[in-house]
């Protein structure tokens, strides 16, 4: 209890402090910081409040990931979760079949994407399951970094078929820079490391009585999946790119690639 006000004690604020605290000043001693770099330390972090980057140093810093973890993680069962990252717009329009992410003339590669979405437990096909998925277009750019485009280019929510399955087609999204003209980006210049993402899908999906993940789908052979600046690829959510018959073609195929997902019950998660 507070002794002044005789409020309660934040006893899960106060469990936190209680762990952090000897962590930091472990880490202080360790690197010997001294009170000039304390100031130096303190003006950055007042410049990452300036520029709502917290988030953004947060993720840098490898701390999502691990909050995402302990948040989320499926411990093998269901398909495993990741980030969702800054640009997610809830309430993206519902599609109708066949579903098109991209509108038609989208420049990039054409791409088909399909799965299909069953129950961890019993391997039943999920039917219904809504996969919510957002994307940067092909300059590395979601709808909402980009003054005038719709807010919901390149997203939308598709629906599993009867025994599960769904299909959608879009263009494959390129690696790319996270925001890198503030303190974040100065941070990464200073240790000598890049702002390049891998690129990637990201997806909400959700179904009754099923719980929801939030995932991405990575691409095999991307440059930058060993070196994620914020350090959030898993080996499960990378699938490879059938070009098949190859861009050379008279008559392309689009790029496939198959990303399967599996949904925990409710009562066993
Ligand atoms: C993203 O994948 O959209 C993302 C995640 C974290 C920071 C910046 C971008
Ligand atoms: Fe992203």
């Amino acid at each position: 209890m507070n002794e002044e006000s005789g409020d309660p004690v934040n006893q899960r604020l106060a469990a936190c402090i209680a762990t952090l605290t000897p962590v930091l000043h472990g880490a202080i001693r360790e690197a010997q910081v001294t009170e000039e770099e304390l100031w130096t330390a303190v003006r950055f972090l007042n410049e990452i409040g300036e520029a709502g980057e917290f988030m953004l140093l947060s993720d840098v810093l490898g701390v999502s990931v691990v909050v995402d973890h302990i948040t989320h993680d499926t411990d093998g069962a269901g398909t495993d979760a990741n980030v969702m990252g800054p640009f997610y717009v809830p309430d993206a329009p519902l599609l109708d079949p066949p579903y098109a992410l991209a509108p038609a003339g989208e420049p990039g590669e054409p791409l088909e994407v399909a799965g299909r979405v069953t129950d961890a437990v019993t391997g039943s096909p999920i039917a219904g399951a809504v996969l919510d998925v957002w994307q940067a277009d092909v300059d590395g750019l979601y709808a909402n970094q980009v003054p005038g485009r719709d807010p919901y280019h390149l997203r939308g929510r598709i629906s599993a078929e009867e025994d599960g399955s769904y299909r959608f087609t879009t263009v494959t999204p390129p690696p790319y820079e996270i925001k890198k003209d503030g303190p974040v980006g100065r941070l990464l210049y200073a240790l000598g490391r890049h702002a390049f993402r891998p690129a990637h899908l990201h997806l909400k999906i959700s179904a009754p009585d099923h719980v929801g993940i939030t995932t991405m789908i990575y691409f095999a052979g991307d440059p930058w999946l060993d070196s994620d600046t914020i350090g959030a690829v898993k080996p499960s959510l990378i699938v490879p790119i059938d070009r098949g018959n190859g861009a050379g073609a008279a008559d392309p195929a689009p790029a496939r690639c198959r990303f399967d997902v599996t949904l925990r019950p409710v009562d066993r998660a």
